[in-house]
């Protein structure tokens, strides 16, 4: 396994939207054990194939203290979804950046596992948040399109700067 390079904001590929997974095989689940060790390099708790530049629909995440929990989701639907939560949100490819972000509390999610085996997941509070946030960047969406623009343009100005600053240091 690997640990893959993060694309970060504004990179376009990150806008590109992924074609669902037709093969299980030994190259996916190679894919899913770069993934996961990707995010856990970068301490992070969700990652989606988008942000490793493979646009293929297949996310991985892992929200539990331990980090023991890893869940991989392969061509992912959102069945059904329920109530709502505010959330501060961050992203492998806005390093240092945080929003809140309205969202569904529940989700019900059919996908694949890594063997191409049909799994319904339902998942509510801060796992639902990564899951609907990972699903996002697979159809090439980021977590600061919510935003209003105002909001936006600030976050994005800081995010500027926070580079500048790591640039000249
Ligand atoms: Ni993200």
């Amino acid at each position: 396994m690997s640990v893959l390079s993060i694309l970060e904001f504004p990179d376009p590929r990150l806008r590109t939207r992924a074609t669902p997974v037709t093969v299980f095989d030994a190259k996916l689940g190679q894919l899913v054990g770069d993934l996961y060790e990707t995010m856990y390099a970068a301490n992070g708790v969700g990652l989606a194939a988008t942000q490793v530049n493979v646009h293929q629909r297949v996310l991985v995440a892992d929200m539990s203290e331990d980090r023991k929990q890893p869940l991989a989701l392969i061509n992912p639907e959102i069945l059904e979804r329920n109530g709502s939560q505010v959330y501060q949100e961050g992203c492998l490819s806005f390093p240092g950046l945080y929003a809140d972000v309205t969202r569904a509390l529940r989700v019900k999610v059919r996908a694949r596992d890594v063997d191409g085996k049909e799994l319904v997941v339902e998942v509510e509070g801060p796992l639902a948040v990564c899951i609907q946030h990972e699903m996002d960047h697979l159809d090439g969406k980021v977590f600061v399109d919510y935003l209003s623009p105002l909001k936006r343009s600030l976050l994005l100005k800081r995010l500027d700067k926070q580079r500048k600053q790591a640039a000249t240091a």
